[in-house]
């Protein structure tokens, strides 16, 4: 890894209760105390506030899973960027394949979100990544380069600062299934390699490609030692403080590699 600080987040998904979400978070408020690597947690909406609360002084990043674009008004069950920033979080995913392939948000509405996220001062993760489908089509580099593009239209090299993108090959979310270290790199260069098209080598050099597909203890640090692996986005182990920590610890010693 560069000098880029390892981002290792944890997407809790539509899992956890209020009591769990809460004891979770002051786990994950442990383990960030001495993380040389940025911590964040994105936990479901309605516990976002205690959790916010149980990382107090701790560091860690608090995040959301969505956004809606629009800054306020008749839009029933949707929640704005202004709202999320005042509950303290500092962090949005967009364009998680639950939400591109199960939900069904398109690149336009993902784009949204990322421009939205980005004006109200927050940091943008934007995830990417082929189906399997996709991949066994030969496809894998054009969907990941079509979904960086048209993901972050719009932005400007100042806000690019403020973007974590997140590669995720979907058959290897949820699924036990992890990218090898080595077809990971290959796909966080090829994505650098269109931020390098889009803004330059300067830009392209300080943002943070995190990987993200079944990484757990056993294989988290040598997926962060690849070169152009800057961290991870971590489902099914974000749940459990000790395995989230050992994630996190593994991001910090592939960084001092
Ligand atoms: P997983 O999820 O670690 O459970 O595969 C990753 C993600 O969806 O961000």
């Amino acid at each position: 890894m560069t000098d880029r600080r390892p981002f290792v987040g944890g997407n809790w998904k539509m899992n956890t209760d209020r009591a769990g979400a809460e004891a979770l978070a002051r786990g994950v408020a442990e383990i960030a105390r001495d993380a040389s690597a940025e911590v964040a947690v994105f936990p479901p909406f309605p516990y976002l506030l205690p959790v916010g609360e149980a990382l107090a002084g701790a560091g860690v990043i608090l995040g959301a899973q969505d956004v809606y674009h629009q800054p306020d008004g008749a839009f029933t069950g949707e929640v704005s960027v202004a709202m999320l920033g005042d509950c303290g979080v500092r962090a949005v995913l967009a364009g998680h394949s639950e939400r591109r392939h199960v939900i069904g948000e398109d690149d336009r509405t993902i784009n949204k979100k990322v421009l939205a996220t980005l004006a109200g001062g927050l940091i943008s993760v934007l995830c990417v990544g082929e189906t399997l489908e996709q991949r066994e089509a030969g496809r894998t580099d054009e969907v990941n380069d079509r979904q960086t593009r048209l993901g972050l239209a719009g932005v400007s090299e100042l806000d690019l600062a403020r973007v974590v993108i997140a590669y995720e090959p979907v058959w290897a979310i949820g699924t036990g299934r992890t990218a090898t270290p080595e077809d990971a790199q290959d796909a966080h260069v090829k994505i650098r390699g269109v931020i390098s098209q889009l803004y330059g080598d300067r830009a392209a050099g300080s943002v943070r490609i995190i990987y993200g597909g079944s990484m757990k203890p056993d294989n988290a640090e040598a997926l962060m030692a690849q070169p152009d692996i800057d961290g991870g986005l971590i489902g099914g182990a974000s749940l459990k403080a000790a395995d989230f920590g050992a994630i996190v610890r593994a991001g910090a010693s592939a960084a001092r590699a």
